[in-house]
């Protein structure tokens, strides 16, 4: 007998529980004796002791379900080893429910902050193995995370649906995509929805963008659309400390980014600019096709390792092939968008301006 319990953490995305139906499945065709428990709203119901039996038929049709049929809920791997506000230690109430509960092992579906407290509880002696989520395709060890397709393919209706209406208007239009740290959404979508583009991999100068927006105007575009990531600096923000920038963002005015490079670009340009923010829209509604494949291949592969009891890794996606990636080499790492890789170089070619 096999008692596997199932974690969904963090920010949530399209294909959670396509990846979760794929590791029930495989182990429930494989393993007859496999009892699978859901831990309710993420590291909270590991914490507090929350959890359900999950049946067979809790994982049939869920394959199109976005969001987590098991909740989830953002609990700072920084805060983990502070007691909570009733003094609870709340890295010794996870292995001691994990304990009590009896598990053979926990299957983590999260992002990056969700990998170092998996690799912390593998530490603490935990059987772990984990699945990388996230819109923001971020983490490190895997080509691919599941939900970045179907969050490319929402964002980029979004630049797709401004096109027709950018253009009536001779506007400029700026479209924030999520991404505060990381511009792999940022990039897809703009590549993909012909915009021009702003990374928080690559400090845009202001004065770059609007020479774009001029260049654009001079050869008779009347329409420019800006894909800019949530975490789009300038260079001159990009050389203060964290300290410095907290203070200035606090003392501006603007909601957001995409604010303030709409007003700057008014002011030098003199053209009308709008700003759309999809949100969480991005991380809503049915995964793609795409991501309903790979969450199935990553879920079966992670059943795998759970039959022949190998822990302390993330299934990852390399060069075309599914992998184990340990842990630790995971944990703490972030997959950042390389300015000088070939996408950006083939991007430029193509005339992308990235404000640098
Ligand atoms: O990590 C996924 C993500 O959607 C980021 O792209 C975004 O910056 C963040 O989560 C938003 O977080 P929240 O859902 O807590 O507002």
């Amino acid at each position: 007998m096999k008692r596997i319990g199932f974690l969904t953490s963090g920010g949530d995305c399209q294909s959670l529980n396509a990846t979760m139906r794929g590791v029930a499945k495989t182990l429930y065709e494989n393993c007859p004796d496999v009892e699978i428990y859901g831990v309710l709203e993420g590291y909270k119901g590991l914490i507090y002791g929350n959890y359900r039996k999950m049946e067979p038929k809790d994982f049939s049709g869920i394959l199109t379900e976005g969001g987590t049929i098991i909740g989830t809920s953002r609990q700072p791997f920084k805060k983990m080893r502070t007691p909570d506000e009733n003094g609870l230690d709340k890295v010794e109430a996870m292995k001691s429910n994990y304990k009590k509960w009896k598990l053979d092992c926990l299957v983590i579906l999260g992002g990056n902050g969700t990998h170092k407290t998996a690799n912390l509880l593998h530490e603490e002696g935990c059987n772990v193995v984990t699945l990388p989520k996230t819109i923001d395709n971020d983490i490190w060890g895997t080509d691919i995370t599941f939900g970045f397709q179907s969050a490319v393919n929402i964002a980029t209706n979004a630049i797709d649906c401004i096109h027709t209406t950018a253009a009536s208007h001779s506007r400029v239009f700026i479209v924030e995509v999520m991404g505060h740290k990381v511009g792999w959404l940022t990039l897809h979508a703009g590549i993909a929805g012909g915009a021009d583009i702003l990374l928080p991999e690559i400090p845009y100068d202001i004065n770059s963008v609007v020479e774009a927006l001029d260049k654009r105007t001079k050869e008779g575009k009347k329409f420019s659309i800006l894909a800019v990531a949530e975490g789009a600096i300038s260079k001159e923000d990009a050389v203060l400390s964290k300290k410095e920038l907290k203070a200035k963002r606090k003392a501006n005015p603007y909601p957001s980014i995409s604010y303030q490079i709409g007003k700057e670009i008014e002011e030098k340009t003199g053209q009308e600019v709008r700003i759309t923010v999809p949100g969480h829209m991005q991380r809503g509604g049915e995964p793609c096709p795409y991501d309903r494949v790979i969450s199935s291949r990553l879920g079966a592969a992670a059943a795998r390792l759970i039959i022949k009891e190998k822990y302390g890794y993330m299934v990852g996606f390399k060069n075309g092939e599914i992998v184990p990636v340990p842990l630790a080499e995971v944990a703490g790492k972030l997959k950042m968008v390389d300015p000088d890789s070939s996408i950006i170089k083939e991007a430029k070619g193509l005339g992308i301006c990235f404000g640098d």
